[in-house]
């Protein structure tokens, strides 16, 4: 197999810039709110049995896979496809298009967040945040009749956050992404310890922490749980999302692969355990301020962030003007490197394959972003958000995972990976690792896959059910046109 050459300006410039854009793509919203949630409502202390399973036989053997193909064959993973076998190219297509859907509603709720940032120096929320968080950032109900009723202050923050994707992403490598995730990973991670600090000195926290942990050892009898925890890691870790082949691919030689691997869910994994005691020492005051329990406050997603968040700094006093500033501005740094990261692989497989410059496609990318958008920026936006969150990640994302296990460990075979893998590597990988993704992973995938979409169709509307095919639609027919629209020769990737 021939390597492409990998030209100076589209490789990292440190193994640090590597890593900060790696744990960067990881930790994000999901980190934040996602998984106290999930952990709570999946049994607590006992989720952490199927959590670190689905590490270890999902997250950590894939990454591992990911990061090897990446750094084999230097390429988008579209090309990488393409080499194994010429039809499995439009595979690649749909993976990264779809990550690169989920990007056009993802900077909806950093939007949302960035609003959030600017009322928090002056709790512009009022007295009423659930009231506030309905009339003005969500308005309509679960059916498509707001979808042409733009919410202004979303609409304009979030053009101008794509705007901010933009600058960044269309300079080179080292000039944009790499400069801008060196600061913003460490920062994110010192003003987050400095939040969970200030939690745990709270009145009320054990309240809060012993509902978090408190383990319900039943529920690992219950199979939803684990399905839980394999989607936790597969999104939270931003697994088999051609993130981590595209970020890999940029990486000079002589690298030191599997122990980056460890690093990066080692870090994301902390950070969300972290957050989640931060969250729940938080839930613990306010329900020992307000005698409501903790069961009641607990909600996920939104809710949380915007409308918990939000009372609980109202009851805070003075603190609530440095602690709630700094907690948005977290989910924001959160949210822009995971942004960076959901961009990446389509505009790098677009530049690789079409010859375009970086700043071309980035440019063309986030125009089309900007439009798609704004039709989450409407009162119709938050069902739309909510409809095409659980299915992209649960049919799309999840199809693409068990896909690529399948190509990579059944077509190309992960021995040809196991040298450049296991060079000078502290913990070397072999039969076992090969016996997990060829074997363990898509049993267990397929029957999460199958599991979930059950759950889609039968939890279904009408309304809801035309979403999503017109969704499915398009991250068919998109990627089928890339794929046959024919390669240009002569490719350049940098900015110039
Ligand atoms: N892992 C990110 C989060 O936790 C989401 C993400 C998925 C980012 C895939 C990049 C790629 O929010």
């Amino acid at each position: 197999m021939t390597k492409s050459p990998t030209s100076k300006s589209n490789q990292w410039d440190s193994s640090f810039a590597f890593l900060m854009a790696m744990i960067g793509s990881a930790v994000g919203l999901g980190n934040i709110w996602r998984f106290s949630h999930v952990v709570y409502t999946n049994g607590g202390g006992a989720f952490f049995i199927p959590y670190i399973i689905a590490i270890l036989i999902l997250g950590i053997p894939f990454l591992i896979m990911e990061y090897g193909l990446g750094y084999h064959f230097k390429e988008a993973l579209s090309n990488i496809l393409k080499k194994i076998r010429p039809h499995f190219e439009v595979i690649g297509w749909f993976i990264m298009f779809t990550v690169f859907m989920i990007l056009i509603y993802y900077m909806i709720i950093i939007g949302w967040d960035f609003i959030y940032l600017i009322l928090s120096f002056f709790k512009g929320w009022g007295t009423d945040p659930a009231g506030y968080f309905t009339n003005n950032i969500v308005v309509g109900g679960n059916d498509l009749s707001n979808i042409f009723n733009f919410i202004l202050p979303v609409t304009i923050i979030t053009t101008l956050l794509w705007i901010v994707i933009w600058f960044i992403s269309h300079k080179d490598l080292n000039a944009g992404l790499s400069r801008v995730v060196k600061i913003l990973v460490p920062l994110l991670f010192i003003i987050m310890a400095a939040i969970v600090i200030y939690a745990l000195t709270l009145p009320g926290q054990m309240i809060g922490l012993s509902e978090l942990f408190t383990p319900n050892w039943s529920s690992l009898t219950n199979i939803d749980i684990w399905l839980a925890a394999f989607a936790q890691v597969v999104f939270s870790l931003s697994v088999g999302q051609a993130v981590a082949v595209t970020y890999a691919s940029y990486l000079p030689e002589n690298e030191k692969l599997i122990d980056k691997v460890f690093i990066v869910a080692g870090a994301n994994a902390g950070f969300e355990i972290f957050t989640a005691i931060g969250v729940f020492s938080i839930l613990g005051f306010m329900s020992l301020n307000s005698g409501i329990a903790v069961s009641d406050i607990a909600t996920s997603g939104s809710g949380l962030l915007f409308i918990v968040f939000p009372e609980i700094f109202n009851t805070m006093g003075s603190i609530a003007y440095f602690i709630g500033p700094a907690f948005f501005l977290c989910v924001l740094f959160a949210g822009i490197t995971s942004a960076l990261a959901l961009l990446e692989p389509l505009s790098n497989a677009i530049t690789q394959k079409f010859g375009w410059s970086r700043r071309k496609c980035v440019s063309i990318l986030c125009i089309i972003g900007i439009l798609g958008s704004l039709f989450y920026s409407t009162g119709s936006g938050n069902y739309l958000l909510t409809v095409s969150d659980s299915f992209l990640n649960e049919f799309g994302i999840l199809l693409g995972v068990i896909l690529q296990a399948v190509i990579v460990s059944w077509y190309f075979g992960l021995r040809k990976l196991l040298p450049e893998l296991n060079y000078e590597a502290h913990f070397k990988v072999g039969s076992t690792w090969i016996f997990i993704l060829k074997i363990v992973l898509p049993i267990v995938l397929v029957l999460m896959w199958i599991i979930g979409i059950l759950n889609l169709i039968t939890t279904e509307t009408m309304t809801t059910l035309s979403i999503e095919i017109v969704i499915s639609a398009i991250i068919i027919i998109v990627p089928i046109i890339l794929t046959k629209l024919p390669k240009r020769e002569n490719i350049k990737t940098s900015c110039e």
